[in-house]
C-alpha cells in the first residue's frame, strides 16, 4: 500500500470523477427518500493543495487550478454547480488551499438522514479520514478492506443509494478485482448505482474488465473516459475513465455537455479526446 492520493488531489483526473460524482449526489438529493453511500477507497477526505505532496507533483496545476481560472460554457457550468459548490464550501472552512477527496463531496451533499459508510485500510490515512468524519453522525469511516466493507454493505438497509469504487491499481490484477468485486456486488444489489474509477495506461485493461461486466449480464451501463492527450515524455497519467452502473436518468446527457467542455479546459496536447458511451440491456 504505497499509492498516496495526496500526490494526485485536484488533478484532471479527479476533476472528472468528482464532477460526476457530485452529479450523481444531485440526482440522489433530488429525491426524499434516504440514500446511503459506500465509498470504499475513501481517501483521506480532504487535501491540502500547499502540501509537501501536491507541491512535488503539481498535478493539481492541469487539473482544478484550470477550472479555478475562468467559468466553461455556460450550459457545461451549470452542470459544474454542484463541484464548484463544494468546492467553496471547503475552501471557505479551510482554506483556499483545500481541496475535497470522494467523503467530503458525500457529506456535502447529505442530508440529515442520508447516510456514508467510508472504507480506508492504510492506518495513518484513515486515521486522518476518521478526523475529517469526526462528529458527523451521518458518516462512518471504517479502517477495513474496501472490498470486505462492499460485500458487507450491499445492499444498505435503504434501498438508493451509490457505491464509489476508486483503487489505487497498484497491483496487476487490480482491473480483474475491481470486474469480479463488482459483479458480485451487483449480484447482491443490481438497482444501486455504482460508479468505478480507473486509469487508461493500457487500453486493453479497461476494454476486458468492461467484457467481463458484460459477459455477466449487466448491461445498463454508462461508460465516460477522457484522454487530455498529455505528452508521453512528462510520463504519468493522461486518461482516465468511469464505469456507472445504473447512472441516474438525464446523466448521459449531462456528459455529453460536460465532458466535451472539461476535456478542452484539461487539455495538454493538440488532440484531446473524450467518450461518453451509455450501454444498454439491448445493445
Ligand atoms: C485513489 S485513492 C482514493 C481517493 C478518494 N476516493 C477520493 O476521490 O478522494 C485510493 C485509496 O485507497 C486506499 N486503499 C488501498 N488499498 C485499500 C483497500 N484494500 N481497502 C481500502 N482502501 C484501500 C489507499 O490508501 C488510498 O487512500
Amino acid at each position: 500500500m504505497n499509492y498516496r492520493h495526496g500526490f494526485h488531489a485536484g488533478n484532471f483526473a479527479d476533476v472528472l470523477k468528482h464532477a460526476m460524482l457530485a452529479r450523481v449526489l444531485q440526482h440522489l438529493t433530488a429525491k426524499p427518500t434516504p440514500y446511503r453511500v459506500i465509498d470504499t477507497h475513501a481517501g483521506v477526505g480532504r487535501y491540502d493543495l500547499g502540501s509537501d505532496e501536491a507541491l512535488r507533483t503539481h498535478e493539481w496545476k492541469d487539473g482544478i487550478a484550470r477550472l479555478d481560472r475562468s467559468p466553461l460554457p455556460a450550459a457545461a457550468e451549470a452542470l459544474l454547480e454542484p463541484y464548484r459548490t463544494t468546492l467553496s464550501a471547503i475552501r471557505a472552512e479551510h482554506g483556499a488551499n483545500a481541496y475535497p477527496g470522494s467523503p467530503w463531496f458525500c457529506r456535502h451533499a447529505m442530508r440529515p438522514f442520508d447516510r456514508l459508510i467510508a472504507a480506508e485500510l492504510h492506518p495513518p490515512t484513515y486515521r486522518k479520514l476518521a478526523e475529517v468524519l469526526a462528529r458527523d453522525a451521518r458518516c462512518k469511516a471504517l479502517a477495513i478492506d474496501g472490498w470486505t466493507a462492499l460485500r458487507a454493505n450491499v445492499p444498505p438497509k435503504e434501498r438508493r443509494g451509490l457505491v464509489l469504487v476508486d483503487p489505487p491499481f497498484e497491483d496487476k490484477d487490480e482491473f480483474a478485482t475491481l470486474a469480479q468485486q463488482f459483479i458480485a456486488a451487483h449480484r447482491k444489489w443490481p438497482t444501486g448505482i455504482y460508479m468505478l474509477w480507473y486509469p487508461i495506461k493500457d487500453r486493453r485493461a479497461a476494454a476486458t474488465m468492461l467484457d467481463d461486466v458484460l459477459e455477466a449480464g449487466i448491461g445498463r451501463l454508462l461508460r465516460l473516459e477522457i484522454d487530455v492527450d498529455r505528452p508521453e515524455a512528462a510520463g504519468g497519467l493522461g486518461a482516465t475513465g468511469l464505469l456507472i452502473a445504473n447512472p441516474p436518468w438525464k446523466l448521459a446527457e449531462e456528459a455529453e455537455i460536460l465532458l466535451p467542455a472539461l476535456t478542452e479546459r484539461l487539455a495538454q496536447g493538440q488532440r484531446p479526446r473524450y467518450l461518453c458511451e451509455p450501454i444498454r440491456p439491448d445493445g
